[in-house]
């Protein structure tokens, strides 16, 4: 009764129609697939030939790819579809030669770790924070140890991050630079890239790197406002100073970490260096095919 195919050009009217008839299909998701008529590399699923739910497999380069916007009809939930759609999902993956297939969903999204994690055997969620912090008065301009990072010291950038419990944590992975919504894998040249853009900056002591924010402005969002990546840090106080610095010459600063960063930013809010802040619980599951 259910398949599960690739979307065919013919589906558009109905996907439409699935996007737009179901209340709680996310409004981020119905603006992509709707308004910008988005349509490569969904996959959909069909009961009796009607579209009853889909997924979008999103190709990050040749070896990564994420699942997205997953959804299933409500009156067709918890019979299995999802379960099944997922692994069709992963041999999907595998036949475009994708060595890494990765979910995020929010923190309270119990039912898609429930899913990937003891059905699909993705790894444990890997929490992320995404922050948006206010900046305050403007409590710290410059720092001695503080400075832009330099392109030329790549190599140094490299193995500090690969030394920073951060990188372990994460498995390797930062927040995308093109859109600050999803996560992919930092290697060499995207490290390469992300420096050239002259954003970022390191804490640097006698020689020795103690923090790394990899910084970007992104067109998604506030264009004026940096959005960190990843931060690395030795401990609280660096990433408290860089942090203090990025609020004094911006409105606001856009965070991806992975370690909790409440307490920092409560030490910000009443020192007053930042005015208020927003977080976002998001987890991140993934399988190596
Ligand atoms: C996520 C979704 C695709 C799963 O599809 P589905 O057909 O309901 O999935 P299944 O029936 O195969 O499995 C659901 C499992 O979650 C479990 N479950 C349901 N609610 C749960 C909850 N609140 N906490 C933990 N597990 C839950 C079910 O018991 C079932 O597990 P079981 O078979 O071990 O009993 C579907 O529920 C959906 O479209 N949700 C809304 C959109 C969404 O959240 N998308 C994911 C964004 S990343």
């Amino acid at each position: 009764m259910y398949r599960f195919r690739p979307f065919r050009e013919e589906d558009r009217p109905a996907l439409r129609q699935l996007v737009i008839k179901n209340k709680d299909f996310p409004l981020k998701w119905r603006n992509k697939y709707v308004v910008k008529n988005y349509s490569s590399g969904i996959h959909v699923v069909t009961c009796y030939n009607k579209i009853v739910g889909m997924v979008h497999i999103g190709t990050v380069n040749e070896e990564e790819a994420w699942l997205e916007s997953a959804y299933i009809e409500p009156v067709h939930r918890g019979k299995g579809v999802g379960t099944a759609f997922a692994g069709y999902q992963i041999k999907q993956a595998k036949i475009k030669g994708i060595n890494i297939l990765r979910v995020a969903t929010g923190y309270q999204n119990k039912r898609v770790q429930h899913v990937m994690v003891n059905k699909l055997r993705f790894s444990r969620p890997i929490l992320w924070y995404r922050v948006k912090v206010y900046s305050g008065a403007n409590y710290l301009t410059t720092h001695p140890f503080i400075r832009q990072v330099e392109p030329s010291k790549l190599g140094e950038y490299w193995s500090y991050i690969h030394r920073n419990s951060e990188y372990r944590r994460t498995m390797g992975t930062i927040t995308s630079p093109k859109d600050n919504c999803w996560w992919s894998s930092i290697d060499y040249e995207m490290l390469e890239n992300i420096l050239s853009q002259a954003q970022s900056i390191a804490y640097v002591n006698q020689n020795n790197i103690r923090g790394l924010m990899l910084i970007r402005r992104s067109r998604g969002l506030n264009f004026s406002c940096p959005v960190v990546l990843q931060a690395y840090y030795s401990n609280s106080r660096v990433f408290k100073q860089m942090l203090r610095l990025l609020l004094a010459y911006n409105k606001a600063v856009y965070l991806s970490v992975s370690k909790d960063p409440t307490r920092s930013l409560n030490t910000l809010l009443k020192e007053g260096s930042a005015k208020k802040y927003s977080i976002n619980r998001w987890v991140v599951m993934e399988k190596h095919l």
